[in-house]
């Protein structure tokens, strides 16, 4: 099987990249023992990431006396789903009406719209992952369920297909589902939209709406998106100091 062009955009310099890159080979070369090594991630993690986390944790903070589910439009690796993982196992260990739900297509950029620009990154299979990610995502994450209370009640799910057919039946089988929050990062316009329309009778006052991508230049259509289906001045848009790029508002 040929190898897959994996590529993504960041926003970084040649010094950083060197700087990132250096940090990575320390990590590879670690001469920390296998069983201390992940005790220690902190020493090999960079401030932007960490600032995501903490951002992701800020936002999961502010669902805890809400009721619903954590869906994400576009998990690709599914970091975010573990760290919700982990924060449902930190401050609602019982809770286990928090189902988190994953939707990617897990082969990148399918559906790009005129009003996504025309950024170099914005070409079908960007953002696209390794062959057969999702059997290994989902060992992770049935993992780390195993470690949280209650395992033997299916928490996390990750739905694999184009989001804009996948969410619509997970809606259709599921009309219960509340969402209590949601973050959106496919960075595109087409399934941004319809996602956003799908979710509009499933969301409550608290409900938390979370984009990685708005008021970004290089992606548009999230904006855009958002622009048509909520409006730009229907919700106070929030962001963190702590990154630069995502925002967040809280249905009121
Ligand atoms: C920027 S990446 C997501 C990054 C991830 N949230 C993170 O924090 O690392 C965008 C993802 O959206 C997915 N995607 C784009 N359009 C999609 C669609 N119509 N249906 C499902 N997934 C889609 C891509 O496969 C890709 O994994």
């Amino acid at each position: 099987m040929s190898e897959k062009k994996i590529e993504i955009r960041r926003n970084i310099s040649g010094e950083e990249k060197d700087n990132a890159q250096e940090l990575f080979d320390l990590f590879k070369n670690s001469p920390i023992p296998n069983e201390e090594i992940q005790l220690n991630l902190g020493l090999y993690i960079s401030r932007q990431s960490l600032s995501r986390i903490i951002f992701m944790h800020d936002l999961y903070k502010r669902i805890i006396n809400t009721t619903g589910v954590v869906m994400e439009f576009g998990c690709r690796w599914g970091q975010n789903l573990a760290l919700f993982q982990a924060f449902r196992g930190m401050y609602e260990p019982y809770n286990y009406n928090r189902k988190i739900i994953g939707f990617d297509s897990f082969e990148g950029f399918q559906s790009l719209h005129e009003k996504d620009g025309n950024a170099k990154i914005l070409y079908e299979g960007a953002y696209t992952v390794t062959n057969n990610y999702v059997d290994h995502l989902e060992k992770v994450l049935s993992n780390h369920e195993t470690e949280s209370p209650i395992s033997h009640i299916k928490k996390c799910e990750v739905i694999k297909g184009d989001a804009t057919e996948t969410l619509e039946k997970y809606l259709e089988e599921h009309p219960e589902t509340i969402i209590a929050f949601a973050y959106f990062d496919f960075d595109i316009y087409a399934p941004t939209k319809r996602c956003l329309e799908l979710i509009k009778n499933h969301v409550t006052k608290g409900t938390v709406l979370g984009f990685d991508e708005l008021n970004w230049p290089y992606y548009p259509g999230e904006t855009l998106a958002l622009k048509e289906v909520l409006g730009l001045d229907t919700y106070k848009l929030q962001r963190s100091p702590l990154c630069p790029t995502p925002s967040f508002l809280v249905i009121e």
